[in-house]
């Protein structure tokens, strides 16, 4: 257990089934929070990091008393995080252990065709594939996880999902909380069965349990200073708003693609399924002693409110800080093109569609040409509560103009690769694809709709 209390991720020793599952439920806040352990690479050059991982199943302890099967890259649940820098490659190597075909996706990452886990870029069982991430973008909070076709839900559900933050040395010249004082919490619902086993079940609504980097309800001893936090939704489908217990505001610093131009001070934050927003937050402005909980009040249809709570103790020098500028603006120009893109259930088959079809890897849904500027309007089809909707976009960052007409709040005006699409209603995005030719997925990212075929492929044309 480090200084902060946050123990490195790793399997111990318990007792198995049966026994065990006569424990008490896990009380809230009852274990320390996991940080994901950083891969280490195999072998770097004068320009880039080798990693190795192997896809494998493993038990993880997740719930008190139970060793739970998962599937997870390296066996971890998260996977490990990667850290590479602004300008310096990555190659990993990913070996499929499992039984069935995965796909590995860097989702943020702005990434050839060839290597960005397109599901006809299978790696079968026993084989391997180098993944090679340039780096070439502003830093961010990304994150890896399976894309394997019809899959993703299923995978990401049982574990395949990690850190990847992307660090840019010359943020570290702005001097915000870093290194044990930036800590990245991957936020998602799971369900468990009685014997304390991950149960998967398309668009299922029972995922009643809230876990923090693989564990529910955590508690983390932090100090009396500024803390960067690294919010993920790693949820399938559910949305999180996040605000702390005594409403003390948050500044969001970073949003999905990178450092905002300035700091925001929020109340809270809301975050559908894949998108991020960095926040810090300065536990010196409570007295030693004092526990704060990071509180879910977004609709949580009977879900504990209690994501997890800080226990703020002594008081400690504190030399970072927030500055006023932070990252470029951004702005991809005018537009030359307007499109329309309509996400669409329908109830009686209970297939999803994007523009009236479900996902086919051997169809081009729309070409768009290099370095033009465009302008999507993304519908929400559905009216029904339930079916809230998002859009990612592989290969590139967009801008999000508005939502339903009004303003989107403000940590969704720095560089976006996923956006919330609400129910009836509709956002206007500015796209531009300025790397490579070739095909991109664009889907929604409540991982069970794109499952479901919410997903279709834009062809960039030179
Ligand atoms: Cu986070 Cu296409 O995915
Ligand atoms: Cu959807």
């Amino acid at each position: 257990v480090s200084a902060t209390g946050a123990a490195v991720h790793g399997v111990g020793v318990v007792r198995r089934g049966t026994a065990a599952a006569a424990e008490a439920p896990s009380k809230p806040f009852s274990r320390p929070l996991l940080v994901p352990k950083t891969a280490v690479p195999v072998h770097q050059s004068s320009t880039t990091d080798y990693y190795d991982m192997a896809i494998r199943e493993a038990s993880a302890l997740i719930l008190p008393g139970f060793r739970t099967w998962i599937f997870g890259y390296d066996g971890l649940f998260p996977g490990p995080t990667v850290r590479a820098s602004v300008g310096r490659r990555v190659v990993i190597r990913q070996r499929n252990r499992l039984r069935r075909n995965v796909v590995v996706h860097l989702h943020g990452g702005l990434v050839a065709p060839e290597y960005d886990g397109h599901p006809a870029d299978i790696i079968p069982p026993g084989y391997y594939r180098d993944y090679v991430y340039p780096n070439r973008q502003p830093s961010a909070t990304l994150w890896y996880h399976d894309h394997s076709h019809r899959g993703e839900a299923e995978m990401v559900f049982y574990g395949l999902a990690g850190f990847y933050l992307l660090e840019d040395p010359w943020e570290r010249g702005l001097n915000l909380p870093a290194g044990r004082y930036d800590i990245p919490l991957m936020l998602r619902d799971a369900h468990f069965d009685k014997r304390g086993q991950l149960v998967f079940a398309m668009d299922d609504r029972r995922r009643d349990t809230l876990l923090v980097n693989g564990r529910p309800q955590p508690f983390l001893d932090v100090y009396a200073r500024r803390y960067r936090l690294r919010l993920l939704n790693g949820s399938n489908q559910r949305n999180f708003t996040l605000r702390l217990s005594d409403g003390a505001p948050m500044t969001v610093i970073a949003s999905d693609g990178g450092l905002l131009p300035a700091p925001l001070r929020v109340a809270g934050v809301t975050l559908s399924p894949a998108e991020r927003v960095d926040v810090v937050v300065d536990f010196g402005r409570y007295e030693p002693g004092t526990r704060v909980v990071l509180l879910n009040t977004a609709g949580t249809n009977g879900v504990t409110r209690n994501v997890m709570r800080f226990h703020v103790g002594r008081r400690v020098s504190d030399s970072s800080r927030v500055p006023d500028r932070l990252g470029q603006g951004f702005d991809l120009g005018s537009a030359t093109v307007v499109r329309d893109v309509n996400l669409h259930m329908d109830p009686r088959s209970g297939q999803f569609f994007i523009d009236g079809r479900a996902f086919d890897m051997k169809r081009v849904d729309m070409k768009i040409r290099r370095g033009e500027t465009e302008i999507w309007r993304v519908h929400n089809r559905d009216r029904l509560p339930e079916t809230m909707h998002n859009l990612h976009l592989h290969g590139t960052h967009f801008q999000v103009l508005d939502r339903n007409g009004g303003p989107v709040a403000g940590h969704e005006t720095g560089r976006k690769d996923t956006v919330a699409v609400p129910v009836g209603g509709h956002v206007r995005i500015k796209v531009r694809y300025d790397r490579h030719l070739g095909r991109y997925l664009y889907h929604c990212h409540l991982l069970d709709h794109s499952s479901m075929g919410m997903m279709a492929q834009a062809e960039i044309v030179g």
